[in-house]
């Protein structure tokens, strides 16, 4: 038996950060959005485990942590131990969003993983408590799990579904070198040294939600860590000007970086906008959202 659970990458339509907290942990405010950059694990029955993935041409294979102390082996052990059996599958990762990127990619791995395993163990696993380990393994994994768009509160695990009605278009630039999110969250910490402890909400991006016009989100999208993103990567100030004279309406840092989003008018001009930007960058992506969390695909 084989299942393949698709799982989405997620934006940040608007990210509030709070000063840290005793845990060392920031709060947020934040709103997700999933997008239809997805990865798909596939998982077999297995006398052992095994672990592997597969890239597009544009990713580097070797920037995938797939050996050590990797999410999905974690997803997989912690949810054996839940239920007190041994995690034996053979795990495939076709992945494509970007690694190491601010779009939640080994969350999303990670999130399949629980989908995926739950089936091919046979486990049944109540939907609360594949949130609680998803929690355990990551401050984005739930919102992997649910999908569309969300409001995130807590450290970001926390999340809520919130009215998404329309479908967004996005132009994605992935970055060669990927942004360590820690290292971003210190760079917050020193550039805000006076964050308030409750950081700012997200109604601006909420009610521009339920507008569904374009111009309106663009103006609404918020990042507290872009600040932090750019000081660690000056040239991405560069690319979000690029965007913003190629027609997108707005540029943004996606969550910790450093890959870019430009929100678009509509699908035909987010290709347009991607063309010009292909002129100059060599990965240039297009997608929208909200689209699913993780789910299966296959089951066979
Ligand atoms: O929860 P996750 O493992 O994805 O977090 C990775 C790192 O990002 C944390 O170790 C922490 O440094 C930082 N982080 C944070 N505040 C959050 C989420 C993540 O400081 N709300």
């Amino acid at each position: 038996m084989t299942v393949t659970v698709r799982a989405p990458a997620k934006i940040n339509l608007h990210l509030g950060v709070g000063a840290p907290r005793d845990d060392g942990f920031h709060p947020l405010v934040t709103v997700y959005q999933a997008v239809g950059l997805c990865d798909d694990l596939t998982v077999a029955r297995s006398p052992g485990w095994t672990l592997g993935v597969s890239v597009p041409e544009w990713m580097d294979v070797d920037s995938v942590p797939v050996t050590g102390d990797n999410i999905v082996d974690r997803a997989a052990h912690l949810l054996a131990q839940h239920h007190g059996i041994a995690p034996q599958a053979a795990v495939s990762i076709a992945k494509s969003i970007p690694v190491a990127g601010g779009m939640a990619g080994g969350s999303a791995d990670a999130a399949a993983a629980l989908v995926a395993l739950d089936r091919l163990w046979e486990l049944g696993t109540p939907d609360d408590d594949l949130l609680q380990l998803a929690a355990e393994l990551g401050s984005d994994v739930p919102f992997a799990l649910v999908g569309g768009t969300a409001l995130g509160t807590g450290r970001g695990e926390q999340v809520e579904p919130v009215p998404d009605p329309a479908t967004w278009w996005w132009v994605v630039v992935p970055s060669a070198q990927g942004l360590s999110t820690p290292a971003v969250y210190r760079r917050f910490d020193e550039l805000a040294p006076d964050a308030p402890a409750q950081p700012v909400g997200a109604d601006a991006v909420l009610l521009a939600l339920s507008t569904g016009d374009p111009g309106i989100l663009a103006r609404a999208l918020h990042n507290d860590l872009e600040p932090a993103a750019l000081d660690l990567r000056p040239d991405l100030a560069d690319l979000l000007e690029l965007g913003e004279l190629s027609g997108a309406l707005r540029g943004l840092v996606s969550g910790s970086g450093p890959t870019c989003l430009f929100l678009t008018e509509d699908a035909d001009a987010a290709r347009e906008v991607a063309a010009r930007l292909s002129e100059e960058h060599d990965v240039v992506l297009v997608t929208n959202g909200p689209v699913a969390g993780a789910h299966v695909v296959t089951y066979a």
